[in-house]
């Protein structure tokens, strides 16, 4: 009648799959506790480590939990207490983890109605929620582990690719706050045929870098010619950080989600932990406090 999970955190576009690819993160993350009520409906708690709104129609756990009871047309009630340890705005996916946590943990609770990946689209209404647009590239890491590919959104369809062995993410956050609205709105809604040309080979040889667990070709793979020229300006810091990543063997590094953080990934733990080092001295030198991370992917 209860359960207690965890609720990853992950990282969205990978430099070159804007909205469509993520991974998930093993080692940081939300916790969820999730209990049965005589009550109908859902209500959130207990929110601890953020100031988040317990409303569950504003809030983002609340909103996914609401659309998987709806499409069950279930009496069925749930309390939710969510203890938040991903800063929101951080863009390593803080939205994402309690969405996607509440419908998995829901899920389990219900016997398991839905198959993982049949939760997605009720996760995507959380994320709706937190900035206007239904993107499934966090919540489906979150729910599935790895990596994952968008490959379809109408209709959805969902490609998990295992990660490579070897792989890990050094995770910096800057500590400022980049709402992903605000991020979005940066965009153009045009692409050049010949920048589409080079981000969707990227994508191609980055896919296929994981299938076949080519660490070269995952690096020369991560490189984004269409958002990271435009949000990157939002980032304090951004191409020191990028640049003493590569210096210090990433095999490529970009905009974590839609920032503030900065992602690198490397072959091995040794190079992501001296990649966190490193860029742990230029964010010191710059007397910009940071929360880094390294994780196996
Ligand atoms: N793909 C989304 C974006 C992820 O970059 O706006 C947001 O977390």
């Amino acid at each position: 009648n209860e359960i207690k999970i965890f609720c990853p955190a992950t990282i969205a576009n990978l430099s070159c799959g804007f909205d469509v690819l993520g991974l998930c993160l093993d080692n940081v993350g939300d916790e969820m506790i999730i209990k049965k009520s005589a009550l109908k409906g859902v209500r959130i708690t207990k929110i601890v480590g953020a100031n988040l709104p317990l409303e569950t129609e504003k809030n983002v756990a609340g909103v996914a939990a609401l659309a998987l009871l709806k499409a069950l047309n279930s009496d069925a009630g749930f309390e939710i207490e969510i203890y938040k340890k991903i800063q929101a705005g951080s863009g390593i996916g803080s939205s994402a983890a309690s969405s996607a946590g509440a419908v998995f943990g829901i899920n389990e609770l219900l016997g398991r109605p839905f198959a993982t990946k049949d939760l997605v689209p009720f996760a995507m209404q959380g994320e709706k929620l937190a900035c206007g647009n239904a993107h499934a590239d966090n919540v489906a890491p979150a729910l599935l582990g790895g990596f994952t590919l968008v490959r379809s959104y109408a209709p959805l369809d969902i490609i998990q690719i295992e990660s490579p062995s070897e792989l890990y993410a050094t995770v910096v956050h800057p500590q400022i706050e980049l709402k992903t609205a605000d991020a979005r709105s940066v965009l153009k809604q045009n692409v050049s045929l010949q920048k589409a040309i080079i981000q969707w080979g990227n994508l191609g040889g980055l896919i296929a870098g994981l299938y076949t667990k080519d660490y070269h070709l995952i690096g020369r793979s991560l490189h984004d010619e269409i958002v990271e020229p435009l949000r990157s300006v939002l980032i304090p810091g951004f191409d020191v950080i990028k640049q003493t990543a590569l210096e210090n063997g990433a095999l490529g590094s970009g905009i974590s989600g839609s920032g503030p953080s900065i992602f690198a990934l490397s072959k091995g733990k040794t190079t992501a932990y001296k990649i966190a080092k490193a860029m742990s001295e230029v964010y010191d030198q710059m007397q910009l406090p940071y929360e880094m991370h390294v994780s196996r992917v």
